[in-house]
């Protein structure tokens, strides 16, 4: 059994009606209602954070490096593109993590061609919708399960 956190940043907790035509019409609650249902079957632990605030997030992140947890399921959403600090975060607490955007950020404005996270990630997984989020988890299962 491994124990994965699912962290979300700014704005992800307005999934479901925020601009639909990019990110889908499922809410966050529906996200993480399938990802409890999926780590239940295949018998981890999950927990889920999610704040529009950058602070909240570092200290979530410490956290969770206190609590060993095995793997982080990441969303930063805009700090994706700005926070140095989250990435200090992540590397301080020497947490696996596996990148998560529902959009391609490849294929939107420049601003968002730039990640801070990409290059210490497991790996990222991008453009796939809520969906990407259980790749993640079942990306995490096979490595850390
Ligand atoms: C996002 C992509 C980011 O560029 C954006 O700021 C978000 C969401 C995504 O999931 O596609 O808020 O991380």
């Amino acid at each position: 059994m491994a124990d994965f956190l699912v962290l979300n940043g700014p704005n992800l907790n307005r999934l479901g009606s925020r601009e639909t035509s990019v990110y889908g019409s499922q809410s966050l609650a529906d996200i993480n209602t399938r990802l409890q249902t999926v780590a239940g079957e295949l018998g981890h632990g999950i927990d889920f954070f999610q704040s529009n605030a950058e602070h909240a997030l570092i200290e979530r992140l410490h956290q969770a490096a206190d609590q060993d947890v095995d793997c982080l399921i990441f969303n930063p959403a805009a700090f994706t593109h700005t926070s140095i600090a989250l990435r200090d975060a992540v590397l301080a607490g020497e947490l696996a993590m596996i990148e998560v955007h529902l959009s391609n950020p490849a294929s939107r404005e420049a601003f968002r061609h730039r990640s801070y996270f990409s290059d210490i990630a497991i790996g990222t997984i991008c453009g796939l919708g809520a969906f990407g989020y259980e790749c993640a988890l079942l990306a995490a299962d096979k490595r850390f399960g």
